[in-house]
Parts: structure tokens; C-alpha cells; sequence
């Protein structure tokens, strides 16, 4: 079945509006207590999006612990993204199925993740090199999608050059959103994101696109957006693990008087959250320290932070290392 729309979205994102900020998935990281606790504490973000979800048994109801990581709908009324990594067009529809009847009002595709275990097997960014497959699994999925369907992508899996033929096979549906990071799979999460190539696919889509790579600052955000005034949309992923004011600086928005107890008081809650999540497993102690792995860069001297938490084996000693950054480290962002 062939979708015929025209979308000017993209060509008339309003220039005086707030952008839209999304926070970017993140696998281990932004769980349902992640998300629950990030929304309760800090302002910005319009869209959260769960890691994404695997092997999803068809027409089966979801199990009950992936139910649980779907909770819930919307945290402190920003609205939850639930996202799929399938190359399996009845997988993705069950799963949207699952989701809609849960109350979701929209389903991301992941296109984007690079790690070559699932590459190999032509899933996540593997599949870009491979456009007549996203056609087919578009073509199959779309007709019966109960709900709104965004994707999101990369550049292409070798080569930046092949969003071009990936292009063409997106105009011909109505995807909800195009989430583009600006790299290749190959890169993984490092070296340059390329803007060119970016620029140069932008022209071309009428699906409305998301910029998403290596936005750190609100310095960043200015730059990109500057190379791309119609972009309205953007997904920032570390930038926020690393400063979660970040969206609302971004914005205008008020800025609390004291961040660092802000950002105490957002650790405390995840960490507490994150031990009931976890049933006060080991597990919970090694989400805490991943994710420090990322907010040490609040900190001026990261080094000296990290060291303090990652030597942590016990929640005890979690606890007296939290205490130690918070009395002797100064913040880099906020203070
Ligand atoms: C550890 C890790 C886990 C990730 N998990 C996901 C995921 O589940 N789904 C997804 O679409 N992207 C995932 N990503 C990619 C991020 O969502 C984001 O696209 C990427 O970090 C680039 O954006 P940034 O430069 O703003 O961080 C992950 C990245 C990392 C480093």
C-alpha cells in the first residue's frame, strides 16, 4: 500500500516558538524510575522515550516484567514514547497493539542502535544499508498502526550518504516523526556528527525531522539550530544525562536558586527509586554508578568525582560517596 501526502511541516516550523526538546533513550539508564523521577524534578522536555523493547512474543499478552518497564504513559504530564527494535513487521504491530491498549499514543521505531551484534543481523542501524527492507516492513506496519509512528535513525550504517535512498521510502508513509542522529552506525557514539549530510537529507523530507547528536550546551543548541532554522525538534541524549537543566536553560526557563540541592534531591529520589526498581539488587548500586558515568561532567573535575563513586561496593558505601561529592565538589553547571 502507497501512502500519498504533502507535509509542510518541516518547511514551516514556526521561528518564535519554544523548540520541542526530547530526551533521548537510553538502555539501563532512562528506566521508569529514571524517567519518573527526571520529570518530577526538572522542566524542558516534551517527549521521554523508553530504551527500546526486544523480542516481543506476537499476538502474546507482554509479560509482566515488560509491562512494568512500560509504565507509565506520562511522567508529571510529559508524555512517554515506548520504542521497538524489530525487523519483524507482525512483532511491531503486536507490540503497538500492546501499547495503544495501555494508552500510548505513539510507538518509535528504532533504526539508529550500532552495536554490531544487532547490526549483523540487519536490526537497528544495520538495516539502513538495506532501504527496499524498511519499505516492505513500513508497507506491511502502517496500513493496521493504531497508533502514531515515529522512527528513529542515523545517517546510515558505513556510509552518511545513504539516508538519500532511505529518503524516498519515508516520504511514502506517514510517519509521525523522523529522528535523525547525525552519525553513522559505524561511529557508534563517537567522532564527528556531520551536519552536511544532515543538510543535505533535510531538503529532501517531508516526514517532520528531529536533529539528534552531541548537543552538550546551551552554546551547542544555538549552533545547531543555527545551521538549521526549520528544525523545531530537537533529541538530546547525554547532554541531559550530564545536566539536566539543561532543556530548561535551553528554553528560558527559570532556573532554581539552589541547583545543587536540586540535584540532590533528584539523585536521592533515583537512587531510592531506582533500589525499589530493583529489589535493593547489586544491579540498582551498578545502574547508580552508570549512570554517575555521565554526571560526573556536572562536576568540575570528573575524575575526582568518579573516583569517589566507583570504588562504592555497598549501598553504605554508595551513600558516604554521594555524601563526600556533595560536600567537597563544586558543580559545573548550575552554581
Ligand atoms: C549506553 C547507551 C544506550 C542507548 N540506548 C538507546 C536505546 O535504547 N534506544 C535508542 O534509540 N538510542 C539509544 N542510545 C542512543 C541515544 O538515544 C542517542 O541517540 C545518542 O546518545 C546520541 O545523542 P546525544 O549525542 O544527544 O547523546 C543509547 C546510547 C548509549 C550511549
Amino acid at each position: 500500500m502507497r501512502f500519498c501526502r504533502v507535509n509542510l511541516t518541516y518547511f514551516c516550523a514556526p521561528m518564535n516558538l519554544q523548540p520541542a526538546i526530547y530526551f533521548a533513550p537510553f538502555q539501563g539508564i532512562t528506566t521508569k524510575a529514571f524517567r519518573a523521577v527526571y520529570a518530577r524534578y526538572f522542566a524542558g522536555v516534551d517527549k521521554l522515550f523508553t530504551p527500546y523493547f526486544a523480542n516481543i512474543a506476537v499476538d502474546y499478552p507482554l509479560p509482566a516484567l515488560k509491562m512494568k518497564a512500560l509504565q507509565h504513559q506520562s511522567e508529571n504530564g510529559i508524555p512517554v514514547i515506548p520504542q521497538i527494535l524489530s525487523k519483524s513487521a507482525p512483532e511491531i504491530l503486536s507490540f503497538a497493539r500492546s501499547c495503544a491498549a495501555l494508552g500510548f499514543g505513539e510507538l518509535n521505531w528504532n533504526l539508529g542502535c550500532p552495536y554490531p551484534q544487532v547490526a549483523r543481523k540487519k536490526r537497528g542501524s544495520g538495516m539502513l544499508p538495506f532501504p527496499e527492507m524498511v519499505d516492505e516492513i513500513l508497507d506491511q506496519v502502517m496500513p493496521h498502526m493504531p497508533l502514531s509512528f515515529s522512527v528513529k535513525c542515523r545517517l546510515g550504517y558505513t556510509k552518511a550518504s545513504e539516508i538519500m535512498d532511505l529518503l524516498p521510502v519515508f516520504n511514502r508513509y506517514p510517519v509521525s516523526e523522523l529522528t535523525i542522529h547525525a552519525r553513522t552506525g559505524k561511529q557508534l557514539y563517537s567522532g564527528k556528527t556531520d551536519p552536511d549530510a544532515f543538510g543535505a537529507a533535510l531538503e529532501g523530507f517531508q516526514v517532520p525531522v528531529v536533529y539528534n547528536g552531541d548537543i552538550f550546551t546551551t552554546e551547542d543548541f544555538r549552533n545547531i539550530s543555527g545551521l538549521f532554522p526549520g528544525i523545531s525538534r530537537f533529541m538530546i541524549g547525554r547532554g541531559i544525562l550530564q545536566d539536566p537543566f539543561l532543556p530548561a536553560r535551553i528554553k528560558g526557563l527559570p532556573q532554581p536558586g539552589d541547583g545543587r540541592a536540586v540535584l540532590r534531591g533528584f539523585l536521592d529520589d533515583l537512587y531510592f527509586e531506582t533500589r525499589r526498581e530493583k529489589k535493593d539488587s547489586p544491579s540498582a548500586l551498578n545502574a547508580m554508578k552508570e549512570y554517575w558515568t555521565y554526571l560526573m561532567f556536572a562536576f568540575e573535575e570528573p575524575v575526582v568525582v568518579f573516583r569517589r563513586l566507583k570504588k562504592a561496593g555497598s549501598f553504605d558505601d554508595y551513600e558516604d560517596a554521594t555524601n563526600e561529592v556533595f560536600a567537597h565538589d563544586s558543580l559545573k553547571i548550575q552554581d
